[in-house]
Order: C-alpha cells, then sequence, then structure tokens
C-alpha cells in the first residue's frame, strides 16, 4: 500500500521505479497527511523550526536558450531585456546582508555576453565583500572549464534543473540544441569539483507523467543532491505552452514530502512558483518537508521584466518587505527564518 511505500521510502531512502509509480497513482488525502506528518519529522530533526533563506539576484533575463516552457526564451520578442550592472548587483547583495541574508543566489539566463572572466570577477567580488555569505550560481549549462573557474573563484553552490530525467520528456520540453545527456553531465561535473549542487524539476509541466516523475526520483537518488528545487510549471502568455495546464499544489506539496524521506537532511525550498499557485503555497511547502525559501532581491525595476511565468508573485516588493512578509508568514506556522549560511551538512549512514 501507499502507506507502506512511505515508510520504506523513510526507512531505505530509496524506492524502485514501479513502487514510485504506484505511490505517485495511489495517493490518497490521508497518504498525504500521514507523509507530511513523517516529513516534518525528518525536517524538525536535522532543522528544527529554522526555515534557511536565500536572495535571488535575477541578474540578467537574456538567454540564448528557448526552452518552450519559459517567459526568458529567446524566441519571446516582448520580454523586456535587462542585465544588471556589477554595481546594481553589489548593491542588492548590501541590501540583502543587511536584511539578514547569507547566501546569494545569482541566477539568469544563458548570456553569453559575461565571459568567464566577468562571472569570476563578480563571485570574488561579492566573496570579498561578504566572506560570511554562500555564493550559489545558477547561470546554466557550461563547460567543465567553466565551472572550475567560478568554483576557484569561491562559488559554493550551483542550481541546474535537470529539468526532467525521461528522454522523450526532455525532447518535448526543450528544443533540439538542448540534452538531457549534457545537463546530466553538467550535473556530475559541478558534483566532481566540489559544489553544493541542485537539480530539480517542474511539476506538472506538459507530458509529464507518474513514469517520468518515477524517473526523476531515481535520478535524485543517484546524483544525491545536496539541494533539489521544484515547483509548479506554470504557462507563460508567450511561450508555445500558454494553452497548457499548471501543475498543482496538491502534487507539488506530495512530491515535497516524499523528497523529505528520499534525502532526509536536503536543502529544499518552498519556491516561488508554489506560492504563485496558492496564497499560502510556501507555508504549506514548509509544512510538507521544504525549510528554504527564496526571496527576490532584484531591483524592483526589473522584477517583472524577469517572467518566467504569468503572475509571479513579489515583482512589485522592496526586499526588506519581502522578509519581513516572509518572516511573518513563517511565524504563523510556527518557523522562524534564521539569520545563516543554511549549508548542507552531511549525515553518515544515512
Ligand atoms: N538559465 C538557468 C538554467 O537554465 O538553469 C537558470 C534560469 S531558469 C529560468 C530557472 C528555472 O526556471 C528553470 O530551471 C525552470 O525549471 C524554471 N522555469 C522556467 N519556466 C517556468 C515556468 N513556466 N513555470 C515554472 N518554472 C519555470
Ligand atoms: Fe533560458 Fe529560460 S530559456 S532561462
Amino acid at each position: 500500500t501507499v502507506h507502506e511505500l512511505i515508510d520504506k521510502l523513510n526507512k531505505e531512502h530509496a524506492l524502485k521505479k514501479e513502487e514510485w509509480v504506484f505511490l505517485l497513482g495511489h495517493r490518497t488525502e490521508e497518504d498525504a497527511e500521514y507523509l507530511f506528518s513523517c516529513a516534518r519529522k525528518q525536517q524538525q530533526k536535522y532543522f528544527g523550526n529554522c526555515v534557511y533563506t536565500r536572495g535571488l539576484i535575477e541578474f540578467t533575463n537574456i538567454c540564448r536558450n528557448d526552452c518552450y516552457y519559459c517567459g526568458i526564451r529567446k524566441s519571446n520578442p516582448n520580454a523586456e531585456r535587462y542585465r544588471l550592472t556589477t554595481e546594481q548587483i553589489l548593491s542588492c547583495a548590501k541590501s540583502g546582508y543587511e536584511l539578514g541574508f547569507r547566501t546569494f543566489v545569482l541566477q539568469g539566463g544563458e548570456d553569453l555576453a559575461y565571459k568567464d572572466e566577468d562571472i569570476v570577477c563578480l563571485v570574488r567580488t561579492i566573496k570579498e565583500a561578504y566572506p560570511d555569505c554562500a555564493v550559489t550560481l545558477s547561470i546554466g549549462e557550461k563547460s567543465y572549464e567553466s565551472y572550475q573557474k567560478y568554483f576557484d573563484a569561491g562559488a559554493d553552490r550551483y542550481l541546474l534543473r535537470h529539468e526532467t530525467a525521461d528522454e522523450v520528456h526532455y525532447r518535448k520540453l526543450h528544443p533540439a540544441e538542448l540534452s538531457l545527456e549534457h545537463r546530466k553531465q553538467c550535473l556530475y561535473d559541478l558534483k566532481e569539483i566540489g559544489y553544493q549542487v541542485g537539480c530539480g524539476f517542474m511539476v506538472g509541466s506538459p507530458g509529464q507523467t507518474y513514469e517520468t516523475l518515477a524517473e526523476d526520483m531515481l535520478f535524485i537518488t543517484k546524483v544525491q543532491p545536496q539541494m533539489v528545487g521544484i515547483g509548479p510549471f506554470i504557462p507563460h502568455h508567450d511561450t508555445p505552452f500558454r494553452e497548457e495546464q499548471a501543475g498543482t499544489l496538491e502534487l507539488t506539496l506530495f512530491l515535497l514530502g516524499l523528497l523529505r524521506l528520499l534525502i532526509p537532511n536536503l536543502l529544499l525550498p518552498a519556491t516561488t512558483a508554489l506560492g504563485t499557485i496558492a496564497p499560502t503555497g510556501r507555508e504549506q511547502g514548509i509544512l510538507a518537508g521544504a525549510n528554504v525559501v527564496m526571496p527576490n532581491l532584484s531591483p524592483v525595476g526589473v522584477r517583472k521584466k524577469y517572467e518566467l511565468y504569468d503572475n509571479k508573485i513579489c515583482t512589485g516588493d522592496e526586499a526588506a518587505e519581502c522578509r519581513g512578509c516572509l518572516n511573518r508568514r513563517m511565524e504563523s506556522i510556527g518557523y522562524e527564518l534564521v539569520v545563516d549560511r543554511g549549508d548542507f551538512v552531511p549525515v553518515s549512514g544515512l
């Protein structure tokens, strides 16, 4: 039964493909409640009631790729393109630091205007200004050598969602220039170099099935990442997927619970997309087992331009308001935002 599979996952931290498919296909509301209570026990064990924050700086929305789901894909002529200057990025980091952020996530499209040297310089500058902070990069697929250079400059972590671990599904989401094989290779390279690595996927992306989700869970089991980013797919009006259905809150929460049991000490964000499909999505994400939130530190003037999907929340709020708002939201469910880098802590015997 589903209940037994949840117990098995909680004990063995792995399931077979058929078991994942069964678990996902037969889940009920009661199963979800049971899953979340197990997930919260694990979450409490490793993190107590602490929620880590990461300050997200969306520094460019220029991208060479054309992912069918993404609002800033290169062939969207309606996206108003921007790049932040180093000064602007540093000023985001400064206000973030004052607000208590100790991790900065530099995210952007695959913007070839930034040479390796520029990224290296950016990472170095931030690390020099804030030596007690972690820097996470999320700038897509690069060569081993480039990843190595950023790491040597001081980058601590890298987020690169695999998007789907199923070849056929991957092809439905991306044009022919992109390959799942290369994306996976990037994740292995990043791990080998020594980054704390995050993979992940959208929940409810067009063509996703319980089989493809099972493949995602098997891939995550194999990679053993330190972070996993999942959030619902949400259509964007200027993309080929404009008419597609969004992913659901219910399935996203269920998957968050499963991920907490799969890797109990995992860094697992309740994402902005989750907060976008439901007013209390992020709170519910934390109660399902997530332990990280990633509010936006980008200047208000560019927030709306980093529009990956429709109706993205918090695009009008200053960073300080976002932190305050999340603080209240977390306190309302008995958790608290902490001032901490929030590194992954390995646990032996897991
Ligand atoms: N370019 C980098 C990369 O490819 O990893 C980072 C930026 S990319 C916009 C960050 C993530 O946004 C993607 O990994 C994808 O999962 C998510 N995303 C893009 N479009 C989305 C949509 N319509 N709904 C939900 N998430 C989306
Ligand atoms: Fe490049 Fe979305 S297509 S960031």
